[in-house]
């Protein structure tokens, strides 16, 4: 299987509170959220309509909440955790090299 791994952002500017939101020419933006020492990447737009996950808060228990109607999402598996959200968000594979959050954007 082909993989594209992309940097995206230096793990310093990922906060835990709020994804960090990285927009794409031509693809949809992606969200950088961080727990602890580990980073985990997903899709920043809700499955549920077209709210920004980054501008929803980030919960110790690794779920983030979407602004529009507060649904959740676990940020390690995708999983719609919480009424109204029901479809996963993508999630992509990550790693971390020299400071700096890569993802492998071919992979869900
Ligand atoms: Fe995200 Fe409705 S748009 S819960």
């Amino acid at each position: 299987e082909k993989e594209i791994w992309v940097k995206l952002i230096s793990c310093d500017e990922v906060e835990e509170d709020f994804g960090a939101k990285i927009e794409r020419n031509g693809a949809p933006p992606l969200a950088v959220f961080r727990l602890g020492a580990e980073f985990f990447v997903t899709d920043d737009t809700c499955t549920h309509g077209e709210a920004s996950l980054c501008d929803g808060e980030v919960f110790p228990n690794g779920e983030v909440s979407c602004p529009y109607h507060g649904g959740t999402f676990d940020i390690r598996s995708g999983a719609p955790c919480k009424y109204p959200c029901s479809v996963p968000i993508k999630i992509y594979k990550v790693r971390v090299i020299d400071g700096f959050v890569w993802a492998d954007l071919e992979q869900a």
